[in-house]
């Protein structure tokens, strides 16, 4: 079997690597706020002011940093005003957008606020440009962050919140190259001038200003964005799916796949690193001190909806393929660190690639929500120089890297390698050479998330068939770590070493 080389500088570090690309993106669509998240207070499962605990309690153990809402497309349709007041007098309304249920908005700014408290995480919060006027999203930020005599302000606190949250984190629109108004980029860059122009900066609170940027590859976009907006931005977002077949009609199942669509999936989501590499690149050219971020506040899988649900729910079982997807695009994000400061996986609920999925009062954890718990380690740590011989899978005329690898130090010292073995259907050997350590005495645990076939996923009834174990195929010699990974398998080493 090949052995797979590199070298690992554990004294080189490469910038921080910011928690908030461990975020997560909740809109108003399918069961991802209603029944995954929001159940009311009168709910038989257990809630605290409405709000599931069990879904609070696993978003906490991975750490969550930052959600953003209402949508996605809903955001564009979304006026905040509807969302606010007692329940009963909210207005009712059709979720057009997504599978035409009622939305009664009993999810509103303060229940948001209220999640994001319970989490523990900061809020992002997208305004709507598509359909709303300036004075809906100034007044909206007024709401939210003024604590002076003002109506907005005075609004809040008939509504029961005295004093003004801290919200960082305003998006000025979604997606409006599409759903969000079908703009050309030069007519979203002069709105986007003029709409974040009011998201004032009130009582201290600082607002970070996210200009709503280029679908997958649309160069152009971000080149407009930039030459005509850049500086009134604080960043720019990028929104790339990965969809395993090529047409939106027939985009394959979440289960029940062959070789040809893993791979084609794996190949598919690798695109990330190109993509951002070339909206980097643009992104240098007019700001080369990077200033300006690149937030990717849409990622993950897509694929045909589960047969028997609402076609609009966006509803999609979740296997050992999805947690390959989510650790080889978060070792892209890693690398990328110092343009990409935040990234939001679609979504966190129910829906796309959702790090759990719900039934009434039962819920499980998905294989992707496994790899953002062993990957948390790397959040705010020191990004490592990492080269990797990545080898090669190859399928039919095509190849793709066998293993992709990320490594960190926190601010602890401890050292945290994460590898994703690509390969379906092989074990990888790797071995790497650890420079810039003194491995006296040093201490290595691991865990390691693999499928027993292909499609490995949890089930309500068998809610533990893909979990992380104990990881022991590692070993240390002469200043090399070697480990043996299974196939498909995400696996995450701590290494405690004296520098
Ligand atoms: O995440 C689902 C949808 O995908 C979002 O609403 C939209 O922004 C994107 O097209």
């Amino acid at each position: 079997m090949v052995t797979f080389k590199g070298v690992l500088n554990a004294d080189t570090g490469k910038g921080t690597i910011s928690r908030f690309i461990y975020g997560h993106f909740s809109e108003h669509l399918g069961r991802c706020i209603y029944e995954g998240i929001w159940v009311g207070e009168d709910s038989s499962i257990p809630n605290t002011n409405g709000i599931r605990n069990d879904v609070v309690k696993a978003l906490k153990q991975i750490k969550i940093p930052v959600l953003r809402w209402p949508g996605g497309c809903f955001a564009d349709e979304y006026h905040w005003k509807d969302g606010i007041g007692p329940k009963e007098g909210r207005k009712r309304m059709i979720n057009t957008h997504w599978g035409g249920v009622v939305e009664n908005n009993h999810f509103g700014t303060h229940e948001f606020m209220e999640l994001c408290a319970q989490l523990g995480c900061e809020p992002y919060i997208n305004g709507n440009v598509g359909s709303g006027t300036v004075q809906e999203m100034s007044e909206w930020v007024e709401y939210l962050t003024f604590g002076g005599v003002s109506p907005m302000a005075e609004l809040r606190v008939q509504n029961g919140h005295k004093e003004p949250w801290s919200v960082t984190y305003f998006g000025v629109g979604n997606e409006n190259w599409g759903c969000g108004g079908n703009m050309r980029p030069e007519y979203y860059a002069d709105l986007y001038r003029r709409y974040q122009t009011y998201v004032r900066n009130y009582d201290g609170n600082k607002i970070h200003r996210i200009a709503c940027g280029p679908n997958v590859d649309d160069y152009n976009w971000t080149e407009v964005l930039m030459r005509e907006a850049g500086p009134y931005m604080d960043s720019l977002t990028l929104h790339y799916y990965t969809v395993p077949n090529d047409g939106w009609q027939d985009k394959g199942p979440a289960t029940g796949f062959d070789e040809k669509a893993w791979f084609a999936t794996l190949k598919k989501a690798l695109r990330m690193d190109e993509l951002i590499t070339r909206h980097s690149t643009i992104m240098d050219k007019y700001d080369p001190q990077q200033r300006v971020g690149l937030i990717v506040d849409e990622w993950g899988t897509w694929y045909d909806v589960e047969p028997g649900t609402t076609p609009g729910f966006l509803y999609q079982q979740n296997t050992i393929r999805d947690a390959l997807v989510a650790g080889l695009t978060l070792n892209i994000f890693h690398k990328h660190s110092a343009r990409v400061r935040m990234a939001n996986i679609a979504q966190t609920v129910n829906v796309l690639q959702a790090v759990i999925l719900t039934e009434g009062e039962k819920m499980i954890l998905t294989p992707t929500y496994h790899v953002f718990d062993m990957y948390k380690v790397h959040q705010d740590a020191e990004l490592l120089e990492l080269s990797l011989d990545a080898g090669s899978y190859k399928l039919d005329d095509s190849d793709i890297p066998a293993v992709t690898a990320t490594a960190s130090r926190d601010a602890e010292g401890l050292i945290h390698i994460s590898f994703c073995n690509l390969q379906h259907h092989a074990e990888a050997r790797v071995a790497l050479d650890l420079r810039g350590l003194n491995l006296e005495g040093a201490a290595i645990t691991g865990s390691t998330l693999a499928g027993n076939k292909i499609d490995a996923h949890n089930t309500f009834e068998q809610p533990d068939s893909v979990v992380p174990r104990p990881y022991e195929g590692f070993g240390l010699e002469d200043g090399k770590l070697t480990v043996a990974l299974p196939a498909m398998s995400v696996t995450t080493l701590e290494l405690a070493a004296k520098a």
